[in-house]
């Protein structure tokens, strides 16, 4: 093996930080730093106007914003949420910790989101929910699933951790089911390093969310000087995000349009460099589809079979490229194996999961990085 060092390397993803964000924290630690404070609810109310939601609650993380909105649901032991397994582990981890249980359906091919055909089949008389996960900021067909929902009265906890900034026919996602959950872990488009938000757009169940995210007590109805003084009302938990990182959050939020601007543009630039190259290897880029708007989260490249897929990992990284897989399917992890779910048939899922290369995508990447990449997936398509 070559111990020769690539001559450039090209980071997968990496946060947008400059003084900005310095100047608002510093600014943070001044004054109040503990969660709900004036900086969280300013944030709160920017999300709540970019979203066109009722109500918006920033969270410790999108896990936690699941966690939360399944419980203002009242979801819990005896009922089954159907995700799918093709996710990352928050989804299914969310649903248990409520002592639901998970129950996976496969894929579309197309946006790689849940199949309604394949969650038709799987509801039975405890299924109380569905939680489609909106995967690379792309909606699955959500007037499918809506209508499913509707018709099997079943509640809709839409899973956008990477979806902040895409619409689906216009409406922003998150924004389409009963719950919206976002992360800002920094792996997303904007980050504040751990951190998610809740947009919900019924006010009772705003109110009820508000509760459980603050350890079961009214103190949100407190601090807005509707009751006189604060007491434990409802079991709850703490899943309020300090107001030191929603400074942070603040500063990145100014900088969202460009940030996702700056992403359609290696997008883009991807596009315009290898789409001769995909037709010919047979390799597929990811769809653009009319009633979508993406935000551009993650560039990726379906191979035909998986040991084209890892050699073309293994070629990329040689070049200093850090392209990555990403999820190992939930039903066959461990933990999925554990709670019985080893054996569902998810054909697409597990095809997607073996074949599936993700390109390094953030708004830092020059466009000599990103020619770097391309010239570099090239020559993986023409060893094969
Ligand atoms: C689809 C999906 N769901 C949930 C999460 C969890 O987000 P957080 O780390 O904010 O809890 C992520 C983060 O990677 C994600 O990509």
């Amino acid at each position: 093996m070559s111990d020769e060092r690539p001559a450039r390397t090209v980071p997968f993803s990496v946060p947008w930080f400059d003084g900005r964000e310095q100047a608002a924290v510093s600014a943070a630690l001044e004054g109040r730093v503990a969660g709900d404070g004036p900086i969280g609810k300013r944030v709160e109310k920017r999300l709540e106007s970019t979203l066109r939601a009722h109500r918006v609650l920033l969270t410790t993380s999108c896990t936690h914003a699941m966690e939360l909105a399944l419980l203002a649901l009242g979801i819990g032991p005896g009922q089954d949420v159907i995700c799918p397994s093709f996710t990352f582990v928050s989804t299914a981890n969310a649903v248990l910790r409520v002592g639901a249980r998970p129950v996976f359906a496969d894929i579309e091919e197309t946006t790689l989101g849940l199949d309604p055909v394949d969650v038709e089949r799987r509801i039975t008389g405890q299924t109380a929910a569905v939680m489609p996960v909106h995967y690379t900021g792309v909606a699955p067909d959500m007037e499918a699933l809506l209508d499913l929902s509707r018709r099997r009265r079943l509640k809709v906890v839409e899973d956008a951790a990477q979806a902040l900034g895409a619409r689906w026919r216009g409406r922003p996602l998150g924004t389409l089911g009963d719950a919206g959950c976002f992360s800002f872990h920094e792996s997303k488009n904007i980050t504040c390093g751990e951190g998610g938000a809740l947009a919900i757009g019924d006010p009772e169940l705003a109110r009820r969310a508000e509760i459980i995210r603050e350890k079961g007590t009214n103190r949100a109805a407190f601090l807005r000087g509707e009751v006189d003084k604060y007491t434990w009302v409802a079991e709850g938990s703490s899943y309020v995000l300090s107001d030191v990182l929603a400074a942070i959050l603040d500063a990145q939020m100014d900088k969202l349009p460009a940030v996702n601007a700056r992403r359609a543009a290696v997008v883009a630039r991807y596009r315009a460099g290898l789409g001769s190259w995909a037709a010919r290897t047979g390799v597929r880029l990811p769809p653009e589809l009319p009633d979508r708007e993406p935000n551009h989260h993650v560039f990726h490249l379906l191979y035909s079979d998986g040991a084209s897929r890892d050699a073309a990992l293994d070629a990329l990284h040689a070049r200093g490229v850090a392209a990555s897989f990403h999820y190992v399917p939930l039903h066959s992890a461990p933990q999925g194996r554990a709670i019985g779910a080893g054996d569902t048939e998810l054909p697409v899922t597990d095809r997607v999961a073996a074949t599936l290369l993700r390109l390094p995508l953030h708004p830092l990447l020059s466009e000599e990085d990103v020619d770097h990449v391309i010239e570099s997936v090239k020559q993986t398509g023409e060893a094969r």
